[in-house]
């Protein structure tokens, strides 16, 4: 049966390969990807589709709709695999909201093409959007390193890059993501890091990532801004909790040079030293 006539992927206790390791919910933004706004079947009938036809609801929530509009008409076309991915993801149900939305993928090329990154690693990798983007903007010899811990998620990602011809590019590994950093050597062998995986997780991902970033790598946090919940007194779960630790440590962490973009939900930019 193909991924996306499944039922809806879940955390469900005792599979083999729980797709995610907190409450789904957590993982999720508030925002619908797909809804009556959206175009996408009639956008793939056409050989570039158009930013905006993807995503008319902001996952920023700075945007409104119209402004958010603007910001995709005035970028460069999204192409129709990465449209198809997103469409097909769209099918699992509310969790599509996980996937980083088209502004954010293209950025994730843009990043990796212009810094000249040829070894990368994606910590929460999910149908593999994401991962698409960064290996797009590797060269032909890149690598890109993805951890995730669910097959299913990933096994739509296994389709899409071999269709991409990105598959001899990207290696994915199974497993509790700290589990498969800590097994790698500690030194610099990454020129880019992604981190979009669970939150509770994050100082540690970035405490593993760090021995392993060459000068002048990035590292890039998504989700930094938990949809404003960063400031709200009120918030206080575990993800928002471990975002804010993770946000104040790493803007004071002398190895690093950060900046946090207002990009989707929040977007950490980190260059080691
Ligand atoms: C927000 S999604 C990633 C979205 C992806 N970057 C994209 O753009 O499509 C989070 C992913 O992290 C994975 N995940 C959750 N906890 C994990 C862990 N401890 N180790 C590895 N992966 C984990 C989930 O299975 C899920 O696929």
């Amino acid at each position: 049966m193909p991924p996306s006539r499944r039922p809806r992927a879940s955390c469900r206790p005792g599979s083999p390969a729980a797709p995610c390791l907190l409450p789904a919910a957590s993982l999720i933004p508030a925002m619908p990807l797909a809804g009556p706004g959206l175009h996408l079947s009639r956008a793939l009938d056409f050989g570039a589709v158009h930013n905006a036809e993807v995503a008319r609801q902001p996952k920023s929530f700075f945007l409104s709709p119209d402004l958010n509009e603007y910001l995709l008409a005035s970028s460069s076309p999204l192409d129709p695999l990465l449209a198809e991915l997103a469409r097909e993801t769209s099918e699992l149900g509310p969790v599509s909201r996980m996937q980083v939305p088209p502004e954010q993928g293209a950025l994730l090329t843009v990043l990796a093409a212009a810094t000249g990154a040829r070894r990368a690693v994606e910590v929460g990798t999910f149908t593999g959007y994401s991962a698409l983007c960064i290996a797009r903007g590797l060269p032909a010899d890149g690598h890109l390193l993805c951890l995730d811990v669910s097959d299913e998620w990933t096994s739509v990602a296994r389709r899409y890059w071999a269709r991409a011809n990105l598959s001899d590019r990207i290696e994915l590994r199974l497993g509790p993501a700290a589990d498969s950093l800590a097994a790698l050597p500690a030194e610099p062998i990454f020129d880019f890091a992604f981190v979009d995986a669970d939150k509770t997780g994050y100082s540690a991902y970035v405490e593993l990532l760090a021995p392993r970033l060459r000068p002048n790598g990035l590292l890039l946090l998504d989700n930094v801004l938990q949809s404003g919940r960063v400031l709200d007194p009120a918030a206080q779960d575990a993800n928002v909790r471990a975002i804010r630790d993770v946000n104040a440590r790493l803007g004071a962490d002398p190895r690093f040079q950060v900046v946090v973009l207002p990009v989707a939900d929040g977007l950490t930019m980190a260059r080691r030293m």
